[in-house]
């Protein structure tokens, strides 16, 4: 295997993209990018700052005010706004309601794509989200499309919402979900597509060791 590749791996809401994606970094000693915390940063600032979700310029110019980095830590990665760890604030239902809303508009995403490119430019980086494959790193040596049934993917958030103490029925994360799905395929802006050159991965009844290993082979190939 090439040393310094880039890895892209997408794929839709709660389908294991994250677990997988830091544990395959770790195996490789890669970077991993959780792009999806990007986009959850800014809807948390925008929300603090009372700017309106669908305000694509006001958002813009929030974003050349925030800088948004990542730190390692153990069990996980630390998101920071400027000098403020939001690690836990960018998970609570609130952010994740309205991510899809500010995830839609134009020059965020054209913003945001940019600082990835740059976090990416020099390879050795698992870089997950939803547009990784087909806009952020077209020319990514491994593309993986990861997904899993709704009902798979809401059993696994209620579980680690349990131990993140997030009491949602499973019933509406079912719905959360579903609804997610729809808004990120069918936004105008790179929507939720699989590349042509992604591979497909089905998690439903994998464990995330299974997929990890996987993933590790078709890297390897
Ligand atoms: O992966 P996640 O659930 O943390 O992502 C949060 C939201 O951000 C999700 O609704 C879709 C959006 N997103 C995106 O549009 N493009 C990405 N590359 C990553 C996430």
């Amino acid at each position: 295997m090439k040393n310094n590749i880039q890895i892209a791996i997408d794929g839709p809401a709660s389908a294991g993209k994250s677990t997988v994606a830091k544990l395959v970094a770790k195996k490789l000693n890669y970077v991993y990018c959780d792009t999806g915390a990007m986009y959850r940063a800014i809807t948390f600032e925008a929300m603090a700052k009372n700017v309106a979700l669908d305000n694509d310029d006001k958002l813009v110019s929030l974003l050349k005010d925030t800088i948004i980095s990542f730190k390692p830590a153990n069990p996980e990665q630390l998101v920071y706004i400027n000098n403020l760890d939001i690690t836990q604030a960018i998970r609570q239902p609130e952010v994740t309601n309205n991510v899809s809303t500010v995830a839609a508009q134009e020059g965020v995403r054209k913003e945001l794509v940019k600082r990835q490119q740059e976090i990416a430019e020099d390879g050795s980086i698992v870089m997950d989200g939803r547009d990784i494959g087909t806009t952020v790193l077209p020319n990514a040596e491994v593309k993986i499309f990861l997904v899993a049934s709704v009902k798979e993917r809401a059993l696994r958030r209620f579980k680690e919402n349990q131990i993140k103490g997030i009491n949602t029925t499973l019933d509406v994360l079912e719905f959360e979900i579903a609804e997610r799905d729809r808004k990120d395929s069918t936004r105008e802006i790179s929507p939720l597509i699989q590349a042509k050159d992604a591979i497909l991965v089905d998690t439903t009844s994998m464990n995330i060791d299974g997929v990890v290993q996987k993933i590790m082979d078709i890297i390897n190939k």
